[in-house]
């Protein structure tokens, strides 16, 4: 059974090196995961500063995945914070590290995370992701519907333009 934790916001704090060697390594993949290279230990601590207070605000649940406890994945349920839209929030940044991939960790990663967000109150989730690309075929296989995609809308780290593909879940 993967070990998958919802973390704390000082347990988010703790991990940011962690986390950022997770990011860092799938940006060196080329995954469209919202940076370009060159990506430094600043700017992933930043980046992960700014999830571990969002955390300590209520405004985002996130999970670790552990493998010998290292964490080796995440992922996150932003909640939508507008007033009309109790109801829904954001499936983000489902990262697992190269070491640890194909033994089932970004599904259970997922499975939690939906979960997390069912408890929470949450009935719909939202997903973006890069067309043609292996988390593309999971989310399908979790159940995710297609709504459509934007082409070109953002780039690959190695500089190509990468398409979109959007993609929701009822959990009720
Ligand atoms: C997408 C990603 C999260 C998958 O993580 P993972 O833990 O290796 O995935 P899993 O082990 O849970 O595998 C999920 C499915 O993909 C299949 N799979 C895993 N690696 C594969 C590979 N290299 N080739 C083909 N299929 C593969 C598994 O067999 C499994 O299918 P199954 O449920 O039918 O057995 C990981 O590759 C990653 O972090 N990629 C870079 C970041 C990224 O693109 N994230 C998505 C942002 S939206």
């Amino acid at each position: 059974m993967p070990d998958i934790r919802k973390l704390s916001h000082a347990e988010a704090l703790d991990l940011i090196p962690a986390l950022t060697d997770v990011l860092g390594d799938c940006i060196e993949d080329n995954a469209s995961v919202g940076f370009m290279p060159p990506f430094t230990q600043d700017q992933g601590a930043a980046f992960w500063r700014g999830v571990a207070d969002a955390v300590g605000r209520g405004e985002v649940l996130l999970y670790g995945a552990f493998v010998d406890a290292e964490l080796v994945g995440t992922v996150q349920i932003g909640f939508a914070l507008k007033p009309n839209q109790p109801h829904r929030a954001d499936l983000m940044k489902l990262l697992v590290h190269r070491k640890a991939r194909g033994r089932g960790l970004s599904t259970a990663l997922m499975k939690a995370a939906e979960a997390g967000a069912a408890e929470a109150g949450r009935s719909l989730l939202v997903l973006d992701t890069a067309k043609g690309e292996l988390a593309e075929r999971i989310y399908e296989k979790l159940g995710w519907q297609r709504s459509g995609e934007i082409p070109d809308y953002a780039l690959y780290p190695d500089g190509r333009f990468c398409d979109t593909v959007i993609f929701y879940k009822r959990l009720v």
